[in-house]
């Protein structure tokens, strides 16, 4: 009689020999060498993973029981955390897990900037994952619409209100986009559509081909050194180790500690002080009643900042057109990243202070920014935002040169 281990192996080759079950599993697993000298800057991928299957699970879940209309979203949203059982769980895993998402996301950017993951030959996983960047603003603009509180109703006004800054068809597109003349329950219904179907769709392929476009190149690591120069005599790269079981084990501590971060603020604090669930939002849309303030949620803050930094008209144009240029030119400019660093190095560890300097600056710019969104502009709040936008570009725009003629530090042959 087979044993149950032979019955298993038996079942794997009939499935093997149909489907490469086996054979993918080593490829992106076992026999997947991953550097061994990755530090805690390495768990934000897996962590964005995570996160992500919290927001499909419980907007699976949430979707259940939410009325994606104009006269019933707001009371099916009160139905969900009085009524529903775990309904106030569910919600609050759901909004707390938008801000996480965005939370583990800017860290791990952070940390493609800082170790240079986005050169060659890793422009496309850049890409790709700027491309699903786009796609989660999307995703956290349309999602923040469903509420229908009254935070809800004047940001997305706000923001769809800016296509009338396009010239010559800009009222159109924003009807267009509304699919009304003001926001409404037309808007609502869309706005659901996108959020719930195509946007998470959009998200999962893209993150499949992120993770594809990795490991068809290897990852970097700190050092910026390529490990697959040092092979061994079985042509194993010296200073890789199998992601299985070595960064499984190392990636499940990251995930307990992250998970037991994020039920503290989902249980004790899920409104984070009005950072994560802002209080307007805590009353129905109401088209007669302004918020005193419309701000964006804080991971949006940085951009809205630029966007509001604009404040002369220029060349004919309206204020509001370059307010829309500025904030979509940078996001854009993250994109073409990869051929702006001229440097010979990839790590921060062994560039020179030109780098070290303006990544340092771009870095306390994004946060002063991110503050300058969530209050009300004054004349010197403003000058400093326009301030801070400028840098902001110039981290960019003059990386050519900095990154040209910095002295570097020497590269070690192998990860330190
Ligand atoms: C849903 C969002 C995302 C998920 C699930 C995700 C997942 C991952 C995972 C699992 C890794 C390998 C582990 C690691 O290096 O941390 C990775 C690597 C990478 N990701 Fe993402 N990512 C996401 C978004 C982004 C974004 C927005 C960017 C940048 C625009 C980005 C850029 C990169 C780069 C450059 C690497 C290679 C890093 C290296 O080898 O040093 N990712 N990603």
């Amino acid at each position: 009689m087979a044993t149950l281990q032979e019955s298993f192996r038996n079942i794997m080759d009939w499935v093997d020999a149909r489907l490469p079950v086996t054979e993918t599993y080593e490829k992106h697993m076992s026999k997947y060498y991953a550097p061994k000298n990755f530090n805690v800057w390495y768990v934000f991928g897996v962590l964005s993973i995570v996160v992500l299957v919290n927001q499909l699970g419980t907007g699976i879940w949430l979707t259940m029981s939410y009325n994606p209309t104009g006269e019933g979203a707001f009371a099916s949203i009160e139905y969900i955390m009085r009524d529903v059982e775990y309904g106030d769980i569910l919600r609050y895993m759901h909004s707390t897990g938008a801000s996480a998402f965005f939370f583990v996301v800017y860290l791990h950017m952070f940390r493609g900037l800082m170790y240079g993951s986005y050169q060659k030959p890793r422009e496309l996983i850049w890409l790709l994952g700027m491309a699903i960047y786009l796609a989660l603003m999307a995703e956290g603009f349309f999602g923040y619409l469903l509420p229908w509180g009254n935070m809800s109703f004047w940001g997305a006004q706000v923001i769809v209100s800016l296509a009338e800054a396009v010239p010559f068809v800009g009222t159109d597109l924003a009807v267009w986009v509304r699919g009304d003349y003001n926001m409404s329950g037309v808007t609502l219904n869309r706005f659901f559509a996108l959020h719930v179907v195509l946007l998470p769709l959009v998200l999962v392929v893209l993150v499949f081909l992120h993770l594809l476009a990795l490991h068809e190149v290897g990852s970097n690591n700190p050092d910026g050194v390529d490990i697959k120069k040092q092979v061994d005599e079985n042509g194993k790269p010296l200073d890789g180790i199998p992601f299985h079981p070595y960064y499984t084990v190392h990636d499940i501590t990251a995930v307990i500690v992250f998970l037991f971060v994020f039920c503290i603020i989902m249980f004790f604090f899920p409104d984070g002080g009005g950072y994560l669930i802002e209080p307007p939002n805590y009353e129905p849309a109401d088209p007669l009643k302004t918020p005193d303030l419309i701000a964006p949620v804080w991971y949006y803050t940085p951009y809205y900042s630029m966007l509001r930094a604009a404040t002369f008209p220029l060349f004919g144009m309206d204020a509001k057109f370059w307010g829309l240029v500025v904030m979509a030119g940078a996001i854009a400019i993250l994109f073409v990243l990869p051929w702006l660093d001229r440097s010979p190095v990839r790590s921060i560890r062994y560039k020179g202070w030109g780098s070290k300097l303006f990544l340092a600056a771009f870095v306390i710019t994004f946060f002063i920014l991110g503050y300058l969104g969530t209050v009300h502009p004054t004349p010197g709040k403003t000058a400093l935002a326009q301030v801070c936008t400028l840098v902001y570009f110039g981290y960019f725009l003059l990386m050519p040169w900095y990154t040209a003629v910095e002295k570097t530090k020497p590269v070690p042959e192998r990860t330190t």
